[in-house]
């Protein structure tokens, strides 16, 4: 249950967010996993909630080396291994060798969540292609080449049957852009629409080899990416005409849905995205209108 003692239209200041409060089945035993972007927002969020679901995990980043150690020493705290791992997503040779060295650290992997993503914002006629080519590469491109090297790991190894019914689970993090035009942001809105068909093809091609792959769409969730969004009492009321739920999303909503679709209790959900959005993609201006 989410905590429902937060004031709906009163941000929470920076720093002073509030903590999980749900609880996680262990249902992820012995399954190490990997998280892309791991060591702020969504990915930070679902990398702990993978540990505490069970999983040993490694710690994508491409900077800041310290936030990614903080987020693994979180993780050794629910008593899982946890390891740190530099790739810059968008590069072959740097993904390649990182699941490498996971792989030779943990012995396997069992789930893949490819999270690291950015925005660079630009009005369309303003927008460079270096603005457009850096989105796609780490947003769509990236996905892409660890989903790929994570599917061979999988199918490598195949279903161990005392770990999960399946042979591994892949989870691509997308956006409710996936599906909501966005103005000013047509490079990030594209690599989300991308992602979406990258995600639902792949589950089509690895479904008969046991490998389960979906996604999540999170709305409007407080994480770096968007604190202007936020971080003002004006801006969260403008925030919320966009959100019938009237709260922003916790990065713990998100990892709750990340673990869940991990799990065998989703066994026979594959190709799907989940929106976790508060009601985002309701068309919320028909609440009244229309
Ligand atoms: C974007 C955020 C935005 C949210 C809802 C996310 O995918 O990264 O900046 O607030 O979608 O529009």
């Amino acid at each position: 249950m989410a905590d429902l003692s937060r004031k709906p239209d009163s941000p929470s200041p920076p720093g002073t967010e509030p903590l999980p409060k749900v609880s996680y089945p262990e249902f992820l035993r012995g399954q190490p996993a990997i998280v892309t972007g791991a060591n702020s927002g969504i990915g930070e969020a679902v990398a702990i909630g993978l540990a505490r679901a069970g999983c040993d995990v490694a710690v994508n980043y491409v900077t800041h080396p310290e936030t990614a150690e903080d987020v693994a020493h979180k993780i050794e705290g629910y008593g899982r291994k946890a390891m740190v791992v530099k790739a810059d997503v968008s590069k072959e040779d740097e993904v390649e060798t990182m699941f490498k060295t996971v792989i030779g650290q943990f012995g396997t992997l069992h789930v893949s969540v490819s999270n690291a993503g950015l925005q660079k914002d630009s009005a369309f006629l303003e927008m460079t292609l270096a603005e457009w080519e850096t989105v796609i590469g780490i947003n769509l491109t990236g996905q892409f080449l660890c989903q790929r090297a994570a599917a061979r790991e999988f199918l490598r190894r195949g279903v161990v049957e005392d770990i999960s019914v399946a042979a591994g689970k892949m989870i691509c993090m997308s956006s409710v852009h996936q599906t909501i035009p966005w103005a000013g942001h047509v490079n990030y809105a594209s690599s989300k629409g991308g992602i979406k068909l990258l995600m639902e093809s792949m589950a089509q091609e690895l479904a008969p080899h046991r490998i389960r792959v979906n996604g999540i769409a999170p709305g409007a969730i407080r994480t770096p990416i968007n604190t202007a969004a936020w971080n003002t009492k004006e801006a969260y009321s403008e925030l919320m005409t966009l959100v019938p739920y009237k709260r922003i999303g916790e990065p713990d909503d998100i990892a709750q849905a990340a673990a869940w679709l991990a799990s065998d209790h989703a066994d026979y959900v594959t190709g799907t995205t989940l929106f976790v959005d508060g009601g985002m993609t309701l068309y919320p201006g028909f609440a009244q209108g229309g």
